[in-house]
């Protein structure tokens, strides 16, 4: 079984390529990357594709049985086009099943909503492919939250508009274990999961962050007018939107999903404190 991963050169392609590795050897892994150069020290085949390019996947995708495609992270607007690139190129070349990471959140309400929709546009084109298929709707990262630490030192506190929205966080390296098993194991096939962790409010966040780096953070909740306008100052239009509109949809509850993890691994999720442990330790 030789089974395909793109955007192998991201964080989470990479998490999922050495998830798979470990289950079924690296003779049977094949890395898809836009950039090949990245993704060396991954050891095993590496393949270029562009989303942008049918043509090269229509090569990359050869003698492959099971492709993962990880979402893109362009402009809403190009999205779907680039992920039905990888659609077309799978159906036309005998690829037998597709699993494909899409996001939590909400369609519509918050600034983070036109990427929910496009990652549901996406969740119909790979439905409607007629190959088998996983969908996993990946929960929110924690570890952009942790790399933000030095910042929150210093400021003293977390700073969001999330208020006491909860949010189902979860790792690449939980997302990278599901995603071996949703790909390799036939019984998840033509499910859709939510793959989150249990949902906490920022409070409760600080509260586990402190206790695992021994910090005294609080936690400062700012309307989502202020909080969009510092992103957007701080960040551009493009990311300052997509993160404050990420924690508009906390506060309105878009993140407080039920998981079903459990199901995709047959293990519990890690739970928080482990969440942020296991990324202390990983550093
Ligand atoms: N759940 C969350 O909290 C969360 C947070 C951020 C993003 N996401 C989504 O999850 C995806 C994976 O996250 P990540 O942590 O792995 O992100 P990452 O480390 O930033 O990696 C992004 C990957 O996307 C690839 N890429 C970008 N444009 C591409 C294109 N036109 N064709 C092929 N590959 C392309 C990049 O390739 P290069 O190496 O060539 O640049 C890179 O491998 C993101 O793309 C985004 O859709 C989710």
């Amino acid at each position: 079984m030789k089974v395909a991963v793109t955007s192998a050169s991201g964080k989470l392609g990479a998490s999922i390529v050495q998830h798979l590795i470990q289950e079924i050897g690296k003779e049977n892994v094949i890395g898809i990357a836009r950039t090949p150069e990245r993704v060396k020290h991954l050891g095993i085949e590496i393949r270029k594709g562009d989303y942008n390019s049918r043509e090269d996947f229509d090569l990359a995708l050869q003698g492959v049985d099971t492709v993962l495609l990880v979402s893109g992270m362009d402009e809403p607007q190009k999205r779907i086009q680039q992920h039905r690139n990888v659609i077309e190129s799978a159906k036309a070349n005998g690829v037998q099943k597709i699993v494909y990471t899409s996001i939590v959140g909400a369609e519509e309400g918050n600034a983070f909503s036109p990427i929910v929709q496009t990652n549901r546009q996406t969740e119909n084109d790979v439905k409607e492919s007629g190959l088998d298929y996983v969908i996993g709707r990946n929960g929110i990262y924690i570890e952009p939250d942790l790399e933000y630490l030095d910042t929150y030192k210093n400021e003293g506190k977390i700073r969001n508009c999330a208020g006491e929205g909860k949010c189902t966080y979860t790792s690449r390296q939980e997302l990278g274990y599901a995603y071996t098993k949703m790909l390799i194991e036939e019984k998840h096939n033509g499910q859709t999961y939510n793959l989150v962790g249990e949902p906490i409010t920022q409070a409760q966040l600080k509260d586990y962050i402190n206790q695992a780096y021994g910090t005294n953070l609080k936690f400062n909740s700012v309307s989502e007018e202020d909080y969009l306008a510092e992103r957007i100052a701080e960040l551009g239009g493009f990311m300052g939107t997509i993160i404050a509109g990420i924690y508009q949809g906390i506060k309105n509850g878009a993140n407080d999903v039920p998981s079903d993890f459990e199901k995709a691994t047959g293990r519990l999720h890690q739970s928080p404190l482990e969440l942020i442990e296991a990324y202390k330790i990983a550093k």
